[in-house]
């Protein structure tokens, strides 16, 4: 899947008129085997720049790209897991993964368990393009409903809102030693997710 760059214009909220690339392509395509490490580096360098000052600094400080990207490279070579990456010419700069439910709710059937973007790319609209394209793999998996939790008090709940997720569940989880509360966010009908509506 090909996409057109929703921002093409770097610096826009500062002002600047330049425009950020002539031609300013991203591809959102299944990861690959391969992909693990480039995944990893997403993912902690995401959890660096969103999670401090929410989760215990240590914890942040000694997240491992080499090991987590070994992680990454098993799921990839097993079955069942809908594993997405956005990219571009720079490389992967952002990832979708998830799958059959694995933290329950009530009426939901699969689960988006990560969604990471470098923070040099938010808000162009590739969080909004990673969950259509994630949401319209389920479906013919025989999916109907999706759910995501997050930390209470991540930015990126109002981005699920704003996808039109509805809080429908909340408890704690244990990281890096702190007990953090977290809201699950839940679609119940994928369809109206794959199309935007
Ligand atoms: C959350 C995240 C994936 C959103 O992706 P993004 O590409 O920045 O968001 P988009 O540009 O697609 O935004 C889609 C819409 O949501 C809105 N939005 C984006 N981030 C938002 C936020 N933090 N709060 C409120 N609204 C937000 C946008 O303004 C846009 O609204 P519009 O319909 O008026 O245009 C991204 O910020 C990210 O990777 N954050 C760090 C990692 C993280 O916290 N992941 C979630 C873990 S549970």
């Amino acid at each position: 899947m090909k996409r057109q760059c929703v921002n093409g214009w770097r610096g826009r909220e500062s002002g600047a008129e330049r425009p950020r690339k002539e031609t300013c392509f991203v591809n959102i395509r299944d990861a690959k085997p391969e992909d693990g490490l480039a995944i990893a580096r997403v993912q902690v360098t995401s959890w660096q720049e969103t999670y401090s000052g929410i989760v215990p600094q240590d914890y942040l400080n000694q997240l491992g790209i080499e090991e987590r990207g070994a992680r990454w490279t098993e799921r990839l070579l097993e079955p069942g897991h809908v594993i997405l990456v956005a990219e571009d010419e720079d490389g992967v700069f952002g990832f979708a993964a998830g799958g059959t439910v694995m933290h329950p709710v009530d009426g939901y059937d699969a689960e988006l368990v990560g969604l990471y973007l470098l923070r040099s790319h938010h808000r162009e609209g590739m969080g909004r393009a990673l969950v259509h394209a994630f949401a319209a793999k389920l479906k013919p998996r025989g999916f109907q409903s999706m759910v995501v939790w997050a930390l209470r008090e991540n930015p990126a709940c109002g981005f699920y809102e704003r996808m039109g997720g509805v809080r429908v569940a909340e408890k704690t989880i244990e990281v890096g030693g702190a007990e953090l509360p977290e809201v699950a966010f839940g679609w119940k009908d994928l369809e109206a997710l794959c199309s935007g509506s």
